[in-house]
């Protein structure tokens, strides 16, 4: 069995400048895809609301549902690091909520760290969890769970705030930093700037490694398309052909054929 990723071995790549490359999953038969695809990370984000969920926002998505997706997220992997992501509200009522809901992906479903989003109002929670034994990946920027307070999903361009955030997320012991929808030049700063890897998605070129929605990559997700999203094959077209194809044979009686009967 081949070793997993772990946080030593990211730090190692952004020394050595070698790019992270890490996507979300959902389910065990992707997260096998994707893990045998030579992915370094994979999150099971909290995007599965809209992607998976069909909801507008990442809002409803509960604890339990992470839980359910990340554990069958984990049994296809072998290799990458795997992350859980903490849905709105499973961290922002105390920190003893917040460490518990961590734990719990830890103990219940084969993850090796936990995401979070926030800057600075979210450090001590940062602190509280990691000296608990349970790595942190913090995100800043475009955070979808404020989508509220941001007045809709919007580029973040406040660069003393963001630059701020990011040495407050690592200062806390995260181990890593998601920067969402944020200009490339300062992006390219805070990069500069951390010595923890940063993980860009809308944030240009010059992150330690980027991350996108599968469900984006794979074209199997059309309701909203950012202008960061790279559609690298489309897989709903693929799915709709086959199983048109299938209703007309079914139709046609052409299936079963004889090789599919007994
Ligand atoms: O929920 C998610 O998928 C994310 C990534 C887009 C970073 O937070």
């Amino acid at each position: 069995m081949a070793k997993q990723i772990t946080v030593t071995d990211l730090f190692k790549m952004k020394k050595e400048g070698q790019k992270i490359a890490a996507l979300t999953a959902y389910d065990y038969p992707f997260a096998k895809i994707v893990d045998e695809s030579g992915i370094h990370m994979i999150l099971v984000g909290d995007s599965l609301g809209m992607v998976v969920q069909g909801e507008t926002s990442t809002l409803p998505v509960t604890m339990d549902d992470m839980i359910y997706h990340t554990r069958i997220v984990s049994k296809g992997v072998e290799q990458a690091m795997v992350i859980g992501d903490m849905p709105f509200m499973s961290y922002q009522i105390s920190v003893e909520e917040a460490v518990f809901n961590a734990g719990r992906f830890l103990k219940e479903t084969g993850a090796t760290a936990v995401k979070l989003e926030g800057g600075a109002s979210v450090s001590h929670l940062i602190k509280a969890i990691t000296s608990a034994s349970i790595p942190v990946q913090a995100h800043i920027g475009l955070t979808p769970q404020s989508v509220h307070q941001m007045g809709g999903f919007k580029v973040q361009r406040d660069e003393d705030r963001l630059l701020k955030d990011a040495h407050e997320v690592e200062a806390a012991g995260a181990f890593s930093v998601v920067l969402e929808g944020i200009p490339s030049d300062i992006s390219k700063k805070i990069t500069k700037a951390l010595s923890i890897p940063t993980i860009g998605i809308g944030a240009g070129p010059d992150c330690d490694g980027q991350i996108l929605v599968l469900h984006d990559l794979l074209g199997l997700y059309d309701r909203h398309r950012p202008k960061f999203v790279k559609q690298y094959v489309d897989l709903g077209k693929a799915a709709r052909d086959g199983i048109k194809a299938y209703v007309s044979e079914v139709q046609e009686g052409k299936f079963p054929a004889k090789e599919h009967s007994y």
